[in-house]
């Protein structure tokens, strides 16, 4: 059965932005888009870059190595379709960011 861990609130991750958080040992990278937040693992599957300390540009994840774009609801890459990030269902209760594990 799905568990939904805290991460965040929503305090801490600016709309536009991107937030990287721990949830035991596993890294996750957040995608603040208005009310909506998503969740990637952090590695991005190009060279390992952490997404989490990455930018948001017109919606989609903006790795800070060499600027590959995912799409933040689905993992997918933007400019390689071979490459994507498994992303982790969000949950937001109250002001709390909630990452299914
Ligand atoms: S490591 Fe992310 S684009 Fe290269």
């Amino acid at each position: 059965m799905a568990e939904f861990r805290k991460v965040a609130t929503m305090a801490e991750v600016a709309d536009g932005t991107m937030r990287l958080v721990q949830a035991g040992d596993t890294s996750i990278a957040l995608c603040r888009l208005g009310g909506a937040v998503f969740a990637t693992a952090n590695t991005c599957p190009h060279r390992g870059g952490s997404l989490g300390e990455g930018s948001v540009q017109n919606g989609a994840i903006v790795c800070p190595w060499h600027a590959f774009q995912f799409d933040p609801k689905t993992g997918r890459c933007l400019n390689n379709p071979a490459l994507a990030v498994a992303c982790h269902q969000v949950r937001i209760e109250g002001e709390d960011i909630l990452v299914e594990m």
